[in-house]
């Protein structure tokens, strides 16, 4: 009997385990379409639809027509080259797209990129609401992506010129680029505040001072997102990031076993986030910023995707955004053994659209599943999806006729003395033992070193590719060689060669200009544990320096480098940031066209044992820097 009941039982639970997986099973792959598609509404009839009404109201009136479906559909954002077919913006009511670094089409023109996203719009304005497309593009220091377009100096450079208003003008000249290319949606400006310079992104930042970075970055997002004419088309919604406190991270702290710093842990406490992190995003919140990218940083033992405290109860809470939060590159997923159980955890800690950027199927289910199993509520839903809508409105997508906008050639000239100005105001001048101002009628100048005639190297990463170019192969652009070519008068002897290996029977250069510095990286892979200038580059000062007068070594780099043994050999010496394209905006300082006037961004350590600074300028031994925060030499 006993084991007659016993065999029984089993059964029973057998069965049971069954139908529960059963249930899980049919719940994971219910077809797509399983709530009733809505009815099409009569077009212009709807409250949503009319532009006279508060974004609230049209908000509203737009959540209460959508399904389950549109609504985690506006949720995902997706990049380009995974989409399986164009039609899966319509099926799966996408969002948003973006196009990771380096991800463009053939015809990698402005007119290219204007008619890649154009078909994609096409898409989402063909389903039954209609709902525009947001398209992402990592436009940070220009469109640089496009070929032919003038890519501006990146972040740390804009930060030593310490001029809002030029920083403004460089983010409205990036969102015509933007529109003109047909996205809507940078992933900039740039809040971090790199801490270290071993960190491979410190030059996307502006600075490591709150004040400058909040100053900065709130007129980045006014260049971006404020036309300044009425009715000017032109209108960009930014990104600020990275939250929070991505600058701050512990060197080999980093989860992802090819990085030393990036995607690690911040070790500030709370107060210090509040301090030194929070106020810029304050200030760019009150500013009108509507999206905002959480970092793939990890504070204390939670990643930022998880960290519902400061995404929902500081940014969205306690500093009033009313704008989205978006996720980083596969940031709610990477390295997760439980996809669905992460989207659940970084969904309810208020990330309100994924940048998967891969799997939108798998996304689409585990949403709809996680909803029907009560792990995400509809309300949270509702709120994420009315924040992104939100934007949406703002942004006037909702009412704007889609035009296509050229870059005259006017415009084109104008944005390349703009880019210009930015790159000899982003000089700084650490040092000048008489060699600066060089003249221009000075008879004979010699040139070396890796960067001189490289526009890859001056441009840096996030410049057609991801890791940035090697070479000259970038249409319309500048060299420094060339810049410094146009620079002199007539009759004036410029020799170059990149060792500085020159054939001169002895004759002396008046002046040698060594222009050298970092090969192009972007995000961990710039990680360094000694970033110092290569061996080739050495040896092009020193051979410049036995034919030369005097040499100027001019610096391109993403960071201050450890140049301590070096410097006092140097006659002079000028940090040059990542210029961009326009190489021409250096020689305009070195022969006092223009005057230097750039104040270090970040301080520049000695040695390696300074690292990590402390939070004002101190060092890890108390030894004194090598140069502090905002310094500069002044030109006599
Ligand atoms: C970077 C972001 C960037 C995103 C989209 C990520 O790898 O961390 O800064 O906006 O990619 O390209």
């Amino acid at each position: 009997m006993k084991n007659y009941n016993g065999h029984r039982l089993w059964r029973y639970v057998l069965a049971a385990l069954l139908a529960l997986a059963g249930l899980v099973w049919l719940l994971m792959n219910i077809t797509f379409f399983d709530t009733k598609p809505q009815p099409l509404l009569s077009a212009g009839t709807a409250v949503y639809e009319n532009s006279s009404e508060s974004i609230d109201v049209r908000v509203a009136d737009l959540l209460s027509y959508m399904t389950l479906e549109e609504k985690i559909g506006q949720m995902t954002l997706v990049e380009r080259n995974s989409l399986e077919t164009n039609s899966d913006i319509a099926f799966y009511q996408l969002g948003a797209l973006l196009s990771g670094a380096g991800s463009k089409p053939e015809n990698n023109t402005l007119t290219g990129w204007q008619e890649m996203i154009a078909a994609y719009k096409a898409e989402a304005a063909a389903t039954r609401l209609g709902i525009p497309l947001l398209y992402g593009v990592d436009a940070i220091h220009g469109h640089a992506h496009v070929g032919g377009v003038t890519f501006f100096p990146h972040a740390l450079g804009l930060g030593a010129t310490q001029d809002a208003a030029l920083v403004e003008a460089v983010a409205r000249a990036t969102a015509r680029q933007i529109a003109a290319g047909g996205a809507n949606w940078n992933f900039a400006p740039n809040l971090d505040q790199p801490r270290d310079m071993r960190w491979g992104r410190v030059y996307e930042g502006f600075s490591d001072d709150t004040e400058l970075v909040s100053q900065l970055s709130v007129a980045y997002l006014e260049g971006l997102q404020s036309p300044r004419n009425a009715g000017e088309q032109v209108f960009v919604l930014g990104t600020l990031k990275h939250y929070l406190g991505l600058g701050d991270m512990g060197f080999n702290t980093s989860l992802n076993e090819n990085y030393l710093i990036d995607q690690g842990v911040t070790e500030a406490s709370e107060e210090l986030l509040r301090v030194r992190y929070l106020p810029p995003y304050q200030a760019a919140v009150n500013a009108g910023a509507l999206s905002v990218m959480v970092g793939l940083n990890t504070w204390g033992d939670k990643r930022m995707v998880l960290e519902e405290y400061l995404l929902t109860d500081v940014l969205k809470g306690e500093l009033g955004f009313k704008g989205f939060v978006v996720s980083d590159w596969y940031g709610v997923h990477e390295g997760r053994q439980n996809i669905f159980g992460a989207t659940v955890g970084a969904i309810n800690a208020g990330v309100d659209m994924v940048m998967l950027p891969f799997d939108y199927k798998q996304f689409a289910k585990h949403m709809r599943w996680a909803n029907r199993l009560g792990l995400i509520s509809d309300e949270r839903i509702d709120e994420a999806v009315g924040r992104i809508l939100y934007a949406k409105f703002a942004l006037g997508l909702f009412d704007k006729k889609e035009s296509v906008l050229v870059l005259e050639e006017a415009v084109e000239v104008e944005e390349r003395a703009l880019a210009r100005r930015a790159v000899a105001d982003s000089l700084v001048l650490l040092k000048n033992d008489g060699v600066l101002p060089i003249s221009p009628s000075v008879a004979h100048i010699r040139v070396a070193g890796s960067a001189a005639d490289n526009i890859g190297r001056q441009m840096g990463a996030w410049s057609l590719e991801w890791q940035g170019i090697e070479g000259n192969d970038v249409p319309g652009a500048t060299s420094i060689l060339t810049g410094i070519k146009a620079a002199v008068s007539a009759g004036v002897k410029v020799e170059y060669d990149q060792l500085g290996e020159f054939s001169s029977g002895g004759t002396l250069a008046d002046v040698g200009i060594a222009v050298v510095g970092e090969k192009p990286y972007a995000e961990g892979w710039g990680d360094r544990e000694y970033p110092i200038l290569e061996a080739e580059d050495l040896l092009a000062i020193k051979n410049l320096q036995m034919v030369s007068k005097k040499v100027v070594v001019v610096l391109i780099s993403g960071r201050p480098l450890f140049i301590t043994s070096e410097i006092d050999s140097f006659d002079g010496l000028v940090a040059a940031w990542l210029p961009g394209s326009e190489g021409a905006g250096v020689a305009d300082a070195l022969f006092g066209v223009k005057p230097f006037s750039g104040k270090l961004p970040v301080p520049w350590p000695a040695r390696a044992e300074q690292l990590p600074l402390g939070q004002g300028d101190e060092t890890a031994d108390g030894s004194d820097l090598l140069f502090p925060r905002f310094f500069e030499v002044e030109l006599q």
